[in-house]
């Protein structure tokens, strides 16, 4: 009797050993996994197989000097840093410390689902993506779910291989393409990544027709404000439109919306055209913070900036009723090295901000997608027909050092990391949660560009500083293409 109970102690003790053994075990993988979709490379680096392979991949790191156009691969309008390199790496020892946003609590739901899934899907990998290919796609697969346009995700779902891409030829669409984004101008050889397609997982993605477009928006007016990475969309844009040919009759309005260049500035502030038979215009304007700027003192011209966090840009502001579609992003300006060397300073409610939550870099940034999102929101009801889209952050892929350390993204094979998206919920929690309850809609698009870190200008770019690589934008034909498919679809 005594000796039986022993037993059976001792296997629920077992048993409850190797159930605490595993549930470690998913715990542990999780935090991997997660670490792996997020965007911030802070966070990348901490993944221990991210950094083996790239070790491997990357023989000796390359110890690289700094220089100060490295600093800044977005060399748009504002001066790249003036400041020393010991400055540059304070101010980014403190952004690794203060960018927590982006990537709050691993253990949300469905993540031990997603390891699972995403071990197995690892071993499948290739003949997967043969099978989808050959078979043109959808039929291996049931869809249980209603394929309603509403209720799709456009945002989960995986890349496929398809050889009608890409949209239009990395040669051509000089009218609009920067060339420094045309990666086949340059001394990259390896250009696999033009033939992945994005298929969400349970719903139909209408295919992108510039035809298509161009009457869907007859009279309409689509508007990108954002940063550099919001340029990027609107020259993919306009290349899809065009299928990359030139299009001699394409109209330049952009005094129509102010964006004419200024004396002594590099470029103006954004661009505008229209096509004129359908009478479309699709703009771009410049707006790295998405929130107001204002010298503090106009009549000096080394005048520090008031950067409104709780205030639209006036552009955006003034030309709201204007726009049909808008597309909102912002993002990799928040740092406190980019703030200094814009002379950028924090203001709310019309006064220097003294709210020390907002202060961080993440809660200035994170305040600041709220207030602009809830801005929007509130001028919808007066303006129905406009259709608002916050862009998710486009994640950065520096392996192994930051973009002043030396850091690389010169991986060429594509879906190195896994092809799927698995997740329902976006990896832009900021942004997520601003739009939660507005009529802004989520244009998301992080963990999809989360797994192309073989779609970086890496060390191809141009004006190429040695041992300095651009892991922030994308080669063009590339990732952006897929954001405005997804766009299109939801217009
Ligand atoms: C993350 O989870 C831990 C424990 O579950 C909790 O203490 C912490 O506040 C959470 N952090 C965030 C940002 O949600
Ligand atoms: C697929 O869906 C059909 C009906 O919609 C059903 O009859 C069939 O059993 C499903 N197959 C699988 C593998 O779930
Ligand atoms: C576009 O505007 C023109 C007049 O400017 C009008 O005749 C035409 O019907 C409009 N088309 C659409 C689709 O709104
Ligand atoms: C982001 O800002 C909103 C609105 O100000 C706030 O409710 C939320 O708690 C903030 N999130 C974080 C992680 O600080």
């Amino acid at each position: 009797m005594k000796g039986g109970l022993k037993v059976s102690q001792i296997s629920l003790i077992l048993i409850g050993f190797v159930c605490a053994s595993v549930l470690l075990l998913a715990y542990v993988k999780s935090l991997f996994l997660s670490s792996s979709v997020l965007p911030q490379n802070h966070v990348l680096q901490l993944s221990p197989d991210l950094r083996v392979k790239d070790e491997e991949a990357l023989g000796e790191g390359s110890g690289s000097e700094q220089s100060e156009d490295s600093v800044n691969f977005e060399s748009e309008k504002y001066p790249t840093y003036a400041n020393s390199s010991p400055m540059i790496k304070v101010t980014e020892e403190l952004i690794t410390q203060e960018i927590g946003g982006i990537a709050p609590n691993i253990t949300e739901k469905g993540d031990l689902k997603d390891v699972s899934d995403k071990k197995t899907g690892l071993i499948e990998q290739e003949i997967d993506v043969a099978t989808a290919v050959s078979s043109g796609g959808e039929h291996s697969e049931n869809f249980t779910a209603t394929p309603e346009r509403q209720d799709c995700n456009f945002a989960k779902g995986r890349w496929v291989i398809d050889d009608s891409r890409p949209l239009y030829s990395g040669f051509g669409c000089k009218q609009w393409l920067s060339s420094m984004w045309a990666c086949r101008l340059t001394q990259r050889t390896d250009f696999e990544y033009e033939k992945l397609r994005w298929r969400p997982k349970n719903c139909e993605m209408e295919e992108f027709s510039g035809v298509k477009f161009l009457k869907r928006m007859q009279n309409k007016t689509l508007a990108f404000i954002g940063d550099s990475l919001g340029r990027q969309q609107f020259q993919s844009l306009m290349c899809m439109i065009t299928g990359g040919k030139d299009r001699p009759n394409v109209l330049d309005v952009g005094h129509e919306y102010g964006l004419v260049q200024s004396r002594g500035s590099a470029r103006p502030d954004g661009w505008a055209f229209r096509f004129p038979d359908t009478k479309t215009t699709i703009l771009y304007y410049w707006s790295a913070s998405l929130c107001d700027l204002t010298p503090i003192n106009p009549s000096d011209p080394a005048t520090d900036y008031s950067m409104h966090l709780d205030r639209p840009p006036a552009f955006l502001s003034d030309f709201l009723p204007s726009f049909d579609v808008l597309v909102l992003n912002t993002g990799h300006h928040w740092n406190r090295g980019k703030l200094k060397a814009n002379r950028w300073v924090m203001y709310v409610g019309g006064v220097p901000n003294t709210n020390r939550k907002i202060a961080t870099i993440g809660g200035a940034k994170n305040f600041t997608i709220h207030s602009i999102v809830n801005w929007v929101n509130s001028q919808l009801p007066k303006y129905p027909h406009v259709k608002a889209f916050y862009r998710t952050i486009s994640p950065r892929h520096f392996f192994n050092g930051d973009w002043n350390t030396g850091g690389t993204c010169d991986n060429t094979t594509p879906l190195s990391e896994g092809k799927e998206v698995l997740q329902d919920e976006s990896s832009d929690y900021d942004a997520a949660r601003a739009v939660r309850g507005t009529d802004v809609k989520l244009l998301d698009i992080t963990a999809l560009s989360q797994l192309r870190d073989e779609g970086h200008i890496s060390r191809y770019s141009i004006k190429a500083t040695p041992g300095v690589q651009d892991c922030l934008h994308w080669c063009l034909p590339g990732v952006p293409d897929t954001w405005n498919e997804i766009l299109f679809a939801q217009i």
